[in-house]
């Protein structure tokens, strides 16, 4: 309940439907007629979700009734009066955050938002003379296009932290059950005779156990995309990949491999998050890595104009077997994966990080064998 509200990005919605809090609003003396109201709406709202079963049940749950009756009025006449104040705003999105909390389905919200707007358009037939009614109307639904848009945002925020708290919480509880497992089955692995089966099944069990562990590391890199909203700023590719072939090649998934750049200077940069732009292609440069044919272990990373005006294109290719109909439909689906120790995240990894960035992932056979796996990315307008 103590998370941040995003004032940025609530601030943002009310500049594009301009309503700005600071300039007359085309209400004027008419607010009065609508704060005045404020009970009757709070009564009626009521009335109206008493009469649907699943609403009716939650309002008479304790003393809810009694409750939103008062509050609906409240919030009513503050709409009207308060000029989308930052503490207007702040009670708003809470109002949300409590809705997900009491599990109000986010439909009847918005069920609740067509009542209100009928219910203002009744107030402005009796209280508005008619050469004033169409103006009128105009600002009030614009406010509460404004406050839907709010409660959606609170609704999505809410509950994607419930997700994700929840896959964090899953994969905390799991760390640490794999680390006693890994140790435990590294010492029995000293003490098994060279090439006995017992030895040949402690290998078999760790290998599953590591690719746990890093199923559990790719989940914490999932789930961290979502942390923040993605900045966009200009970001030299070179250092990008620098910084991507450093994190696979200290975990020796370059080993042996032949890793060749040969990137484009008229498209080098990239606009987006350094950090979502370094993972995206940490997970590409792994997954071509461990897909590489063992005879002949290449890849080849490129860039060069993005297929519309406005983006660039990273292409990284491989010698390998090239993804198959199934792979290449399956590449944003988890854990979905042709290697037999792969996670299924990496791909999927890098795809959410490109379409957060505005960009695009795809992959498909490349022209002389192997696979080629292409990121387009919105690029600086250029001079
Ligand atoms: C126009 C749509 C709606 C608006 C503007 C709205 C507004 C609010 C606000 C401002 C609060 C107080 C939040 C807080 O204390 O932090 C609240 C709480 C609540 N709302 Fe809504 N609401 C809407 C729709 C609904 C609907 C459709 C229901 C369904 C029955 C509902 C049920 C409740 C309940 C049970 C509470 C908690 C009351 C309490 O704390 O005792 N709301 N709502």
């Amino acid at each position: 309940m103590n998370d941040p509200i995003p004032f940025d990005r609530l601030n943002f919605f009310l500049e594009h439907l301009e309503l700005d809090p600071d300039s007359p609003d085309g209400l004027g003396a008419h607010r009065a007629a609508f704060q005045q109201a404020g009970g009757e709406f709070g009564r009626h709202f009521c009335q109206y979700f008493l009469a649907i079963e699943r609403t009716r049940l939650i309002l008479e749950q304790g003393d809810n009734l009694a409750q939103l009756e008062k509050i609906l009025a409240q919030w009513f006449h503050g709409l009207f009066s308060q000029n989308f104040s930052q503490e207007f705003l702040a009670y708003l999105w809470n109002s949300g955050a409590r809705h997900v909390q009491l599990s109000l389905d986010q439909r009847f919200v918005n069920m609740g938002y067509a009542v209100t707007r009928d219910f203002c358009h009744g107030v402005i037939e009796k209280s508005v003379p008619s050469a004033e009614q169409e103006q009128v109307a105009k600002v009030v639904d614009r406010m509460l296009d404004f406050c839907i848009l709010v409660a959606t945002d609170s609704f999505i925020t809410m509950t994607s932290r419930c997700d994700r708290s929840m896959i964090e919480g899953i994969a905390h509880q799991v760390r640490n059950p794999i680390t006693v497992i890994g140790g435990n089955i590294r010492r029995l692995q000293k003490q098994a005779e060279p090439g006995s089966p017992a030895q040949q099944s402690y290998d078999m069990v760790l290998k599953e156990n590591q690719r746990l562990e890093r199923m559990v590391g790719d989940i914490a890199a999932y789930t961290g995309l979502f942390q923040d909203e993605p900045l966009s700023e200009p970001c030299d590719l070179a250092v990008l990949l620098e910084e991507a072939r450093s994190w696979v090649a200290a975990r020796g998934l370059l080993d042996g491999v032949e890793l060749t750049m040969e990137l484009d200077p008229a498209h080098s940069v990239a606009l987006g998050d350094r950090e979502e732009l370094v993972l995206l292609l940490r997970y590409l440069l792994e997954n071509a890595a461990e897909a590489v044919e063992a005879s002949e272990p290449l890849v080849r990373v490129s860039s060069g104009p993005g297929s519309t005006p406005g983006f660039m294109e990273v292409a990284i290719h491989n010698t390998g077997r090239p993804p198959s109909q199934e792979d290449m439909e399956q590449l944003l689906s988890p854990f979905h994966s042709s290697k037999p120790m792969g996670t299924g995240l990496g791909l999927p990894i890098s795809a959410l990080a490109a379409r957060r960035n505005l960009g695009a992932l795809s992959l498909r056979p490349g022209p002389r064998g192997g696979a080629v796996c292409l990121v387009e990315l919105p690029a600086p307008p250029e001079n």
